[in-house]
C-alpha cells in the first residue's frame, strides 16, 4: 500500500500513519478535487463519515483517479441516526454503495451516545450497534472495526457483550487538547488512537508557541502539529481543500521535534478549545 509508513492494528491490518480528513468538505466538485489532490500528494488513507454527506463524491473521485482499491485505506463512520443492529447493517451497505467498493478498511461507531438514542437503554443500543459492526467484520465487509469519541466508560459498555475488541478510537487530539485518561486507556488496551482535528479545526494557527517553533524549524505550524502527533504515536487526520496545503501536510517525515520541543507543545492548554462531550452533545 503506497509508500507511506504504517501502524499495525491488533488484527494485523496495516494502516497508513497519516489520513486525509474530509469533514466539512462539501460534496460534489470540491470533495472530488480535494480527494484527487490528496491522492496526487501521496495520501493513501481517506477518512470520511456518513454524516459528512460526501461519500458518493469521494467514491467518484477514487474511481476517476484510477488508483487501485488495494492501494487505499478507506474509513467511514456510522450515522448517529443508525444505532441499532438493523439500521447499522443497512447504513454500512449504503456507505459501500456510495463509496463504490465491496469493503471498507475501517468502519467506526462515530459517537457512543447519540441524542436520538440517548434513553435508559443507550447501553443496549450501543451493544447492538457494535454487534452489527462485528458481524460485518466477520463477513469480510470491513477489514477492521473501531469507534470514535469513546471514553473509557463507553469501552466498558462494549466489553460486557463484545466478541471483537475495537481496534481504533478516533478522538480529538491537538496541541492543548489531550484527554489523558482516554489516551492512557487506549494505549494500555492496544487501541490505536487516531487524532482528529489535528489543527483544532483551524483554530491553532495563531498560537505563539507553535509559530515560534515553526519559524525556528523552518516548517509550517501545520507541519509542527502533525509531527508532534506522529511522535506521540497518534494517527493525525488533517483536512484541507487546498492542493498546496494538502501537499505540505504530507511533508512531515523529514524533520524531528526534540524532547524539549515536544514538551513545549505538551505544555499548551486549551489553545484551540476542547472536544465535545459525547454524552451531552446535541446530535
Ligand atoms: N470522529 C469525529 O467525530 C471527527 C470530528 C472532527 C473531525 N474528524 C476528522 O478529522 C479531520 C480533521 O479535523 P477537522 O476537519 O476538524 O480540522 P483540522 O484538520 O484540524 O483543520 C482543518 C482546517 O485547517 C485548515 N488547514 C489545513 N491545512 C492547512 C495548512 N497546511 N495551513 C493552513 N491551514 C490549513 C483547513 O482549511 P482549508 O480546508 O480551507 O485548507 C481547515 O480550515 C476531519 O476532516 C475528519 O475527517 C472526525
Amino acid at each position: 500500500m503506497g509508500s507511506m509508513n504504517t501502524y499495525t492494528l491488533e488484527n494485523g491490518v496495516k494502516i497508513p500513519v497519516l489520513g486525509f480528513g474530509t469533514w466539512q468538505t462539501p460534496a460534489g466538485q470540491t470533495a472530488k478535487d480535494a480527494v484527487k489532490a490528496a491522492l496526487d500528494a501521496g495520501f493513501t488513507h481517506i477518512d470520511t463519515a456518513e454524516m459528512y454527506g460526501n461519500e458518493a463524491s469521494i467514491g467518484e473521485a477514487i474511481k476517476e483517479s484510477g488508483v487501485a482499491r488495494d492501494e487505499l485505506f478507506i474509513t467511514s463512520k456510522l450515522d448517529n441516526q443508525a444505532h441499532s443492529y438493523d439500521l447499522a447493517t443497512a447504513a454500512l451497505e449504503k456507505s459501500l454503495a456510495d463509496l463504490q467498493t465491496d469493503h471498507l478498511d475501517l468502519f467506526l461507531i462515530h459517537w457512543p451516545n447519540p441524542k436520538a438514542f440517548r434513553d435508559e437503554n443507550w447501553e443496549e443500543h450501543l451493544q447492538d450497534t457494535w454487534r452489527a459492526l462485528e458481524d460485518a467484520y466477520k463477513a469480510g465487509k470491513v477489514r477492521a472495526i473501531g469507534v470514535s469519541n469513546f471514553k473509557p466508560k463507553h469501552f466498558e459498555v462494549l466489553a460486557q457483550t463484545q466478541t471483537v475488541k475495537p481496534m481504533v478510537n478516533q478522538i480529538r487530539i491537538c496541541p492543548g487538547d489531550l484527554d489523558q485518561e482516554t489516551i492512557a486507556y487506549c494505549q494500555a488496551n492496544n487501541i490505536l488512537l487516531e487524532a482528529y482535528s489535528p489543527f483544532g479545526t483551524g483554530k491553532i494557527f495563531t498560537d505563539k508557541t507553535l509559530n515560534a517553533l515553526a519559524e525556528t524549524l523552518d516548517q509550517s505550524v501545520a507541519q509542527i502539529c502533525l509531527r508532534w502527533s506522529l511522535q506521540h504515536g497518534f494517527l493525525p487526520l488533517p483536512k484541507s481543500v487546498h492542493p498546496d496545503r494538502i501537499k505540505s501536510n504530507t511533508e512531515v517525515f523529514d524533520f524531528e521535534l526534540t524532547e524539549s520541543e515536544m514538551q513545549q507543545i505538551d505544555d499548551l492548554t486549551g489553545i484551540a478549545g476542547y472536544a465535545t462531550d459525547p454524552d451531552t452533545a446535541d446530535f
